[in-house]
């Protein structure tokens, strides 16, 4: 793919909770922390660096979590973009971290309350643009979860506010206390079990930010099923996958995570990408196939 200057606002836009507009091409900064997303990273400068040449690059969502780190994510992104100009950095709270690689959920309102506060003072914000309940801690009555997050709202603390992990029903229950402007769930073109959150997110306008999105990067290997296709068109697999995710969906808000300025910079090369409607058929019916083979060794 000849691409010379790539930018994400060739993914075009999407406007969460129909008014803060993004490109669609954004970023996840959960790979910018230590093993197992604890403490800081092994590059610490290549962090920053990769942090900062996201608005060069057209990047102006970006999405993190109190939890990956902790801290430590909120924390770069604060060193390296603040005051933000036109990015906005959607976060999230709900899990708390015990050791490298542990996540567990706490869904006390207080606790997510206080966590929403934190965040807000560690991304020196007047107001969070989005918070997303990270997980529905199934220790605690979900209302009281749903109920929290619209006194945010309701506070100010935060402008938009979203789900992840969640199932149709449970966006419904949610929307019958808050607006939900976006929902992330694991998906990818070979991990299909959020499909119909996928389609009622486009019913609804809700923004479906569809995180692994490279599948860690099994997806951009050199054996990835991808390989074919992104040999005939000059890219690589990682940007037929992103550019795949793109064209499923009008609210589809892919958020590849990398610490590396060139990984970043191949990542938003797809942007640029378009995909003729046999290639996604056929990637589509491939990826269909991976994800049902997976199913059949799980049972
Ligand atoms: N809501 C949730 O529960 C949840 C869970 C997990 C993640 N997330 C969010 O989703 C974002 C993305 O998920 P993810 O980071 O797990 O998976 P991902 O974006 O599918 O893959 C990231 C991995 O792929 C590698 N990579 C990225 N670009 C590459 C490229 N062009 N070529 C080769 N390798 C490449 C990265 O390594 P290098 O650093 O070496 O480039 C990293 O190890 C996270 O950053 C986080 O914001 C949310």
């Amino acid at each position: 793919m000849t691409q010379t200057t790539p930018n994400a606002a060739q993914s075009g836009t999407f406007q969460i909770g129909g008014e803060l507009r993004v490109n669609r091409l954004g970023f996840g900064a959960m790979r910018i922390t230590g093993e197992g997303v604890w403490g800081d990273p092994a590059d610490r400068e290549g962090a920053l660096a990769t942090l900062r040449r996201l608005p060069e690059l057209g990047v102006n969502f970006i999405d993190t979590a109190d939890s990956y780190g902790p801290a430590v994510s909120e924390e770069l992104i604060c060193e390296a973009l603040h005051p933000y100009d036109a990015v906005v950095v959607a976060t999230k709270g709900g899990l708390t971290r015990t050791g490298p690689n542990v996540w567990i959920p706490c869904g006390r309102p207080e606790y997510l309350k206080q966590q929403a506060y934190i965040s807000r003072r560690r991304l020196g914000v007047e107001r969070i643009d989005l918070w997303q309940l990270h997980r529905i801690d199934h220790k605690v009555p979900r209302d009281e979860q749903f109920g929290a997050v619209r006194e945010l709202l309701d506070e100010g603390v935060i402008r938009f506010a979203g789900l992840s992990e969640v199932s149709v029903e449970e966006i419904e229950a949610a929307r019958r206390v808050f607006p939900v402007a976006t929902v992330q769930n694991l998906y990818n073109l070979a991990n299909r079990k959020s499909e119909d959150v996928l389609e009622y997110c486009e019913r609804e306008g809700i923004g479906f930010i569809p995180w692994y999105p490279l599948a860690a990067g099994r997806l951009a290997q050199e054996d990835s099923v991808l390989i074919e296709v992104a040999a005939r068109l000059g890219a690589t697999p990682s940007q037929v996958a992103l550019a795949w995710v793109l064209k499923r969906s009008p609210v589809m808000l892919p958020i590849p995570g990398t610490g590396k300025v060139a990984h970043l910079e191949e990542n938003v090369a797809a942007a640029a990408l378009t995909l003729s409607d046999e290639d996604f058929a056929a990637l589509d019916e491939v990826g269909r196939q991976e994800w049902e083979t997976q199913q059949a060794a799980r049972r």
